[in-house]
């Protein structure tokens, strides 16, 4: 069994939201989180059998932050995981290792498990140095946390080049930067830790991707917004 995550992004509208959720109510989906727009986490734990997770948390804990959503509040929600760290967020807001480290701090003090994603550029594996900024990203973060935490912690690997293109990686480069990550906590820290591939996932390239056992299920995102897609990524992920 694969866990498979949607991070459903702002793709949907209201309407969509709830047809979305009556196309899937008929999936098996224990093992499938849903990271809806926070406007629509109530929908998704009232209407759906579907694990819910955030897309972001804030920083800092309850109080005077505009805007934000805190991890106490998303517990308090039934809200169970939160992406942390995807590149659109490290892009377009400068999201930095040391608010990826606060952010997965204050999630595990919540009871909520971090998806943290690391990935490379295009330019970053032209220059093959794709395994140098995955490492770099990881332990910028897991070398201040508290070794007792790590394996709550979930790591997603998305190239940045493969988001929203439909280019995927070899099998080969994935097993090869999926099993980098395994061995660097493993070596480093003494634990283990589980690791999505996401990266255009979608109905076509499912079965592919299944190959390989090293990999412990997906981050997928546009695909994840239509019904009949997911569903079926769902039955081959079960
Ligand atoms: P994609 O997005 O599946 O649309 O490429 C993945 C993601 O951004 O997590």
């Amino acid at each position: 069994m694969k866990l498979v995550v949607g991070n459903q992004k702002t793709y949907l509208n209201r309407e969509q939201v709830l047809n979305f959720i009556e196309e899937t109510k008929e999936g098996k989906c224990s093992n499938v989180v849903i990271c809806p727009s926070y406007v629509y986490i109530d929908l998704f734990l009232d209407k759906s059998k579907f694990l819910v997770g955030a897309q972001n948390v804030s920083c800092k804990g309850n109080g005077a932050s505009t805007g934000e959503i805190s991890a106490e509040q998303l517990n308090s929600m039934g809200v169970s995981y939160s992406i942390v760290g995807h590149s659109e967020r490290r892009s377009d807001q400068c999201e930095t290792s040391e608010m990826f480290y606060e952010k997965i701090s204050k999630l595990l003090e919540n009871d909520i498990i971090p998806i943290f994603c690391v990935g490379e550029h295009l330019e970053e594996k032209e220059k093959n140095i794709t395994k140098d900024i995955v490492g770099k990203q990881v332990m910028e973060v897991f070398d201040r946390l508290d070794t007792n935490t790590m394996e709550k912690i979930i790591i997603a690997y998305e190239p940045v080049w493969s988001i929203g293109t439909g280019k995927i990686p070899t099998n080969d480069e994935i097993i090869d930067v999926t099993c980098y990550i395994k061995d660097l906590i493993q070596d480093k820290y003494d634990k283990r830790v589980a690791v999505l591939y996401g990266g255009s996932v979608n109905k076509n390239n499912i079965d592919t991707l299944n190959e390989i056992d090293v990999v412990d299920g997906y981050l997928i995102g546009g695909a994840s917004t239509k019904s009949e897609e997911l569903l079926y990524i769902m039955s081959k992920c079960e």
